[in-house]
């Protein structure tokens, strides 16, 4: 007794400590305006009425009791979640959020965070080949996944792209209850047979992210429509980049329809509150597969009842290697998918003043009306650093800027060819451990050539520097495309996330690595190459598509399983498959 009654004492000064930090902590914030609301997601669980209205109802009572007027509640509310599962995005005050969250129905309350997103050749590579799809054994019995839906969440679709052509197709699955959601520039005929169903969610989203995009489900950004026609594009002869990565382009289930669920804004703004409002529909819709190609973590129970439903949820596993533990999306019931790279590459030859000839990586072209001084040799500039605070006030106009990248600096090549092409420059040759690519890197490169080449010769580079008597100079040539073996293929790209997951060490994630560096896919009307998870988690879509056409009947465990279980650990020369990145 006295020792209960002595720690309960003792625990009692702890709490009245607690209580005056807490007060003394809370005093300036209440001072500032402590009543400024927040967007908050609220999940309460399964649905608990047949009717989504009483769910509505349900959730207003609630915020009701909590605001104490049924105005404010009605004001308040963002999005309802009541078809795959119960919940609410509420603007609420901090105070309001915790007091939600001891309501005995509300099992959490999260503030909405920002979330960012993350070919041709890569299915031929991957064994599905267009010619062979007779034979083939995923092909083999079944139109290429016709009657399955792939629900694509990201920045909307260009319904006018050639690789959204529905012709020949069958009637929109009867079991289908999407909708086709109209808005500025997207009429009722822009949804078809391929594109069967099409919503757009922007409650919540700044106004600076609405403002340069469309209020509709149409795709300015361009990533959705990759990895939508990544995921299930019909074939397109002579698809390309101004000649780059030339042929058939086609997704992985050729025949899948696609739902489009815009939930991502502008140059790609999307939180909390819109993804789970996209899952919430897909899953009343009746998608089969989710791609998601962006990081999502905190929407783990939106991703878990939507596996519940029986729709199979693939990721993209983050952009942020070659750093361990950086993997994204690490439930352990969706499939989270690392980039690979693929036999295929663009090589571009580099001509020093020497003479000497070197290759290196890019996606440099000369449009149609580039000048002729735009080819020919250029000075070649080395500043003591590419980090923008001494790179700015280099004088770059009509020069070729030589750099030396850390593995995965992506801000320095990000920033050092915006500064090139602001500067009127000519180009970039960036020095790196390896020549991978991530999606982020490419807009600043138009008009420009940024060319990677790895340190052996970026050393060759800097010793002609050494050596030249006068200034040293260089010449660009645009890239050419080789394919096969001689290109190393696969290995993991060095920008790929690696595991095991933050969240989840015990869980090992990525699940399976699948083509994104370099990949060619559908951009509006045209076709671009863009690199990124964000590229490999709609090839793993696709794949699931194909399987569960096949296997109408197999569990999202079953599928993943199937796909883990069967994929290659070793090149075709039996060496283990590799990730690349810095040895320690
Ligand atoms: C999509 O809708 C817009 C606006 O109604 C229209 O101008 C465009 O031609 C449509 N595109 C297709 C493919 O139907
Ligand atoms: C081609 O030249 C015209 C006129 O100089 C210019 O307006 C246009 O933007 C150029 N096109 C490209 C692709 O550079
Ligand atoms: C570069 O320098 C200019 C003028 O000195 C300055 O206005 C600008 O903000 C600088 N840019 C960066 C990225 O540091
Ligand atoms: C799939 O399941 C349904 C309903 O449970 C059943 O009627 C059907 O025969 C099954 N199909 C296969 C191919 O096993």
């Amino acid at each position: 007794m006295g020792l209960l009654q002595s720690s309960s004492s003792s625990s009692r000064v702890a709490w009245v400590l607690l209580l005056l930090l807490l007060c003394f902590c809370e005093l300036p914030f209440r001072a500032h305006g402590g009543g400024s609301r927040k967007l908050y997601i609220a999940y309460l669980g399964h649905v608990k009425h047949d009717d989504p209205n009483d769910v509505v109802a349900s959730h207003h009572d609630l915020l009701t009791t909590l605001l104490q007027s049924k105005e404010e509640s009605l004001a308040s509310v963002v999005y309802n979640y009541k078809h795959g599962f119960s919940g609410f995005a509420a603007m609420l005050t901090t105070e309001q959020a915790k007091e939600l969250a001891e309501f005995p129905e509300v099992i959490s309350v999260q503030p909405s965070k920002r979330h960012t997103p993350t070919t041709t050749r890569s299915w031929d590579f991957l064994g599905l080949n267009h010619q062979m799809m007779g034979s083939d054994m995923l092909h083999g019995s079944n139109s290429g996944g016709e009657d399955v839906i792939i629900g694509v969440i990201d920045t909307g679709i260009w319904p006018e792209s050639r690789s959204f052509n529905d012709a020949g197709y069958g009637p929109v699955p009867s079991r289908w209850k999407g909708k086709c959601q109209v808005g500025h520039d997207w009429g009722s005929t822009n949804c078809s047979r391929k594109i069967i169903g099409a919503r757009f969610y922007s409650a919540g989203v700044p106004d600076q992210f609405l403002e340069t995009d469309s209020l509709s489900p149409r795709d300015h950004n361009g990533h959705g429509t990759h990895c939508a026609s990544t995921a299930a594009g019909s074939a397109v002869e002579a698809a390309s980049f101004h000649g780059l990565a030339k042929g058939v382009a086609r997704g992985g289930a050729t025949r899948a329809r696609i739902a489009v669920y815009k939930s991502f804004w502008g140059l790609g703004f999307g939180n909390t509150a819109t993804v789970l409002a996209a899952i919430d529909d897909a899953i009343h819709d009746g998608v089969d597969v989710l791609s998601m190609s962006f990081g999502v973590d905190e929407n783990s129970f939106g991703v878990l009842h939507a596996v519940q439903k029986g729709i199979t949820v693939v990721y993209a596993g983050g952009n942020e290697g070659p750093r361990p533990q950086t993997v994204r999306n690490g439930a352990p019931w969706a499939i989270t998918v690392a980039a690979s790279k693929i036999d295929r590459s663009f090589p571009t030859m580099i001509t020093l003043g020497s003479k000497q000839q070197i290759v290196g990586q890019s996606l440099y072209y000369r449009g149609k009306n580039s000048s002729k001084s735009s080819s020919g040799f250029k000075v070649l500039v080395v500043p003591v650093s590419c980090d923008m605070e001494i790179l700015n006030g280099t004088d770059v106009k009509g020069q070729i800027l030589f750099c030396t990248m850390q593995p995965g600096d992506q801000d320095v090549f990000q920033q050092s060819s915006q500064y090139v092409r602001d500067g009127g420059g000519s180009g970039v040759i960036f020095a790196q451990y390896t020549t991978d690519l991530s999606f982020t890197a490419l807009d600043v490169c138009k008009g420009i050539a940024c060319v990677l080449v790895d340190l052996d010769i970026g050393k060759k580079i800097a010793s002609y520097m050494d050596d030249a008597s006068s200034s040293p100079m260089v010449k660009i040539e645009p890239a050419r495309t080789i394919t096969g073996k001689e290109t190393l293929a696969p290995k993991v790209a060095m920008f790929s996330s690696r595991g095991p997951s933050p969240d989840y060490p015990a869980i090992i994630k990525p699940d399976i690595a699948a083509p994104g560096v370099n990949i060619l896919a559908a951009k509006e009307n045209s076709y671009a190459i863009l690199s990124g998870t964000s590229m490999a988690a709609p090839h793993v879509a696709g794949v699931v598509a194909l399987l569960k056409a096949l296997h109408p009947n197999w569990s999202s465990a079953a599928i993943k399983s199937a796909i883990v279980t069967t994929a290659h650990t070793t090149d075709e020369h039996g060496m283990p498959l590799l990730a690349g990145g810095l040895p320690r």
